[in-house]
């Protein structure tokens, strides 16, 4: 039998992942150790492999057949646009994408003006702006804390991600336009899912069935 292999996004949703992993009888204990340096992480008896990495590089893996099976957030899945086979919704990790900025930036937005979007997330915003509302914006990619931008002035509006809305509120910035709602997936590579599909379709039942 082959190793079948998965790869988890790091972060957030991580913990979340191994402990629905745990409730279909995949334990990874290794893994678990905050201490460790080990990469990658086997379980012999069920011919399974995993390994964290960085959320974005999660679609990579899949889409080139390094992994078999992601876990990782729409959000992601959105902006790096891999040619991949999204299977299951996992329901936690929700949060929204969504157009930012102080209450007096609405204006621009109704108005249709140029103005400047800054974002971690470069091709949502860009898809938003200019293939949904058709608004030519300037677009400026970050790679954190995207909340400061309009409060140093970087840009006008953010697009980003909201969870409880707590950053906002406490920088005086408020969601001003929603992209789409976002949560944790499941995504299959596509030879993949030929090569081993009773094994994933099983694996996907099994998960579906604790949702
Ligand atoms: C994310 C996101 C927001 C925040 C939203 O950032 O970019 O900043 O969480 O959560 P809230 O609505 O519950 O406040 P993250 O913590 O991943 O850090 P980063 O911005 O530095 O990437």
């Amino acid at each position: 039998m082959n190793y079948l292999t998965f790869a988890l996004a790091k972060g957030r949703l991580a913990k979340k992942s191994l402990a629905l992993f745990e409730q279909v009888g995949i334990h990874m204990d290794e893994m678990k150790d905050p201490d460790t340096r080990k990469l990658i992480f086997v379980n012999e008896e069920l011919k399974i492999k995993m390994f964290l990495a960085k959320a974005s590089d999660v679609p990579t893996y899949v889409e080139y057949g390094a992994a078999d099976i992601g876990v990782v957030g729409k959000d992601t899945l959105l902006e790096e646009g891999r040619r991949l086979y999204e299977v299951l919704d996992l329901g936690f990790g929700r949060c929204r994408m969504c157009v930012c900025g102080p209450a007096s930036a609405a204006k621009y937005l109704q108005h249709q003006e140029l103005i400047r979007v800054a974002s971690k997330y470069p091709n949502i915003a860009k898809d938003y702006f200019y293939n949904k509302k058709h608004q030519t914006v300037e677009i400026i990619k970050l790679h954190g804390s995207v909340e400061l931008a309009p409060i140093v002035g970087l840009s006008e509006v953010i697009v980003d991600i909201v969870e409880t809305g707590t950053t906002l509120r406490e920088n005086g910035l408020e969601v001003l336009e929603e992209i789409c709602p976002l949560s944790a997936r499941v995504v299959v590579n596509q030879v993949s899912m030929k090569m081993e599909n009773e094994r994933i379709m099983k694996l996907i039942r099994e998960l579906k069935s604790l949702l």
